[in-house]
């Protein structure tokens, strides 16, 4: 009966889709609660790499339901071609069912993210263009199309009519007419509607069976539309109180929440970033860790573990277990710090801002430990790690109040030392 819920705990790209994989072993179904397509999870399996975008983690595993829950927002285009990548590389798709009350990513979406963007100039957030913030506009304005509409054709013409009135100024030049639009959403739904239902019902029909619930987080929690680095974020909320919003599940059946971070700090696209480093130790953070964005490819921005930030999300999430990625990163460094306090001038303290202009404002303060400049990708045992590397951790685990359940050292599936079960 349990539910766990997974999420990243810092900018993004922390590592979920390989904690996911992990967790997914026991999992009857897994959730993508939030996001679109802007996602890029990892996931290692010997000298196979796969990289999901919308596809729950979980869909490695034959016997398991993979659930695109409500609160995601769903390209049909680029979902087809997922699923056409995954059984190009032999993973069956027979188990993914799809949210009728999710929206779709129209093509005039990403054409209206590209605008925003350019019409922000020098402010611009950086997105992945995939047409995100666009789509949820659209569903908060309640005019969003959703999965379901397409069984009514004559519903969905009086919807897309509705969309080109309300955008009709963004869309003069561009190449899309109601019957077009009206085709293409026929056409791509045809290919998606064996997947297509009610998946709260799935989820809690499955749950009072006494089955088991992942629901999977895209973004991080700095990311989040109400308690990230607005407006330099995502336009959904992928913190703990987005999981039951995006699924259909409650709050009070979850029974653990994970965050992943990365044993330094990574970000893609424009905003604050306080232990953000501009020199060598930055640009050797990048290059050890393979800093290179999943979706867009763009380099990420490097810098030391945050732990007010992290801890700013333990308590945003109400974190119970915590799994700390790519320690293997730090192998090699005789110095590594950690941010324990911000500053303003004299000022110093440890709550993360909740307005941009001071986050944009703070330095970190660091605690320097000594590092253990010993490889530790091929160890499989927590106890295994240098002396150091344990002392990393328990410098986290002290600070946050959080355990460190699960360390990462390497990118592969076997690559987990595991300190504590999270499955109830
Ligand atoms: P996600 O978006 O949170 O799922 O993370 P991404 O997949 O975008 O980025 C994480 C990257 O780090 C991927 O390339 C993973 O294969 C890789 N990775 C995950 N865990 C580890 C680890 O412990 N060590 C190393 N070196 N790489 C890792
Ligand atoms: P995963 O799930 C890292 C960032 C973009 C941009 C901002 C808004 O792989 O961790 P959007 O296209 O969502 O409107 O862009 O959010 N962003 C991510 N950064 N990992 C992601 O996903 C991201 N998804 C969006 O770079 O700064
Ligand atoms: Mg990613």
């Amino acid at each position: 009966m349990p539910v766990v819920v997974i999420l990243g705990a810092q900018w993004g790209d922390e590592g979920k889709g390989k904690i996911t994989d992990y967790l997914a072993a026991k999992a009857d179904i897994i959730v993508r609660y939030q996001g679109g397509n802007n996602a890029g999870h990892t996931v290692v399996v010997g000298d196979t790499t796969y990289k999901f975008h919308l596809i729950p983690s979980g869909i490695l595993y034959k016997d398991k339901i993979c659930v695109l829950g409500n609160g995601v927002v769903i390209d049909p285009e680029k979902l087809i071609g997922e699923l056409d990548g995954i059984t190009a590389q032999g993973i069956s798709s027979e188990n993914l069912r799809i949210s009728d009350q999710a929206h779709f990513i129209l093509p005039t979406h990403r054409i209206f993210d590209q605008h925003s963007e350019d019409k922000k100039g020098e402010a611009k957030i950086g997105t992945t263009g995939r047409g995100i913030g666009p789509a949820y506009r659209d569903k908060v304005n309640r005019s969003g199309i959703r999965l379901g509409d397409p069984r009514d054709p004559v519903l969905l013409r009086q919807l897309v009519a509705t969309h080109f009135e309300e955008h009709a100024q963004e869309l003069i030049d561009v190449d899309w007419t109601i019957d077009r639009m009206v085709d293409y959403l026929l056409h791509t739904y045809k290919r998606l509607e064996p997947y297509v239902c009610n998946t709260p019902a799935l989820i809690n029909d499955t749950l009072e069976k006494g089955g088991n619930i992942l629901l999977e987080g895209a973004q991080g929690t700095l990311l989040d539309i109400d308690h990230g680095t607005y407006p330099f974020v995502t336009s959904s909320n992928p913190t703990a109180g987005g999981a039951c919003i995006g699924s259909g599940v409650g709050p009070t059946r979850i029974n653990a929440i994970v965050g992943v971070a990365k044993s330094y700090t990574t970000r893609v696209g424009a905003g604050p970033f306080p232990t953000e480093l501009f020199d060598e130790t930055g640009a050797l953070l990048g290059k050890y860790g393979h800093e290179f964005g999943t979706t867009t490819g763009r380099a990420r921005r490097c810098g030391w573990l945050d732990l007010v930030a992290l801890r700013y999300a333990m308590r945003i999430n109400g974190i119970t277990h915590l799994c700390i990625t790519k320690l293997d990163v730090l192998d090699s460094f005789e110095e590594i710090k950690l941010c324990t306090a911000y500053c303003i001038g004299e000022k110093e303290f440890n709550d993360y801002p909740s307005q941009l202009s001071t986050i944009s404002q703070v330095k970190p303060i660091y605690k320097t430990l000594k590092g253990w400049c010993k490889p530790t990708s091929a160890m499989r045992s927590f106890t295994e790690l240098p002396s150091q590397a344990i002392a990393y951790i328990a410098r986290i685990e002290d600070y946050l109040k959080v355990p460190v359940v699960l360390v990462s050292v390497s990118p592969e599936r076997t690559a987990n030392l595991i300190r504590q079960n999270i499955w109830p």
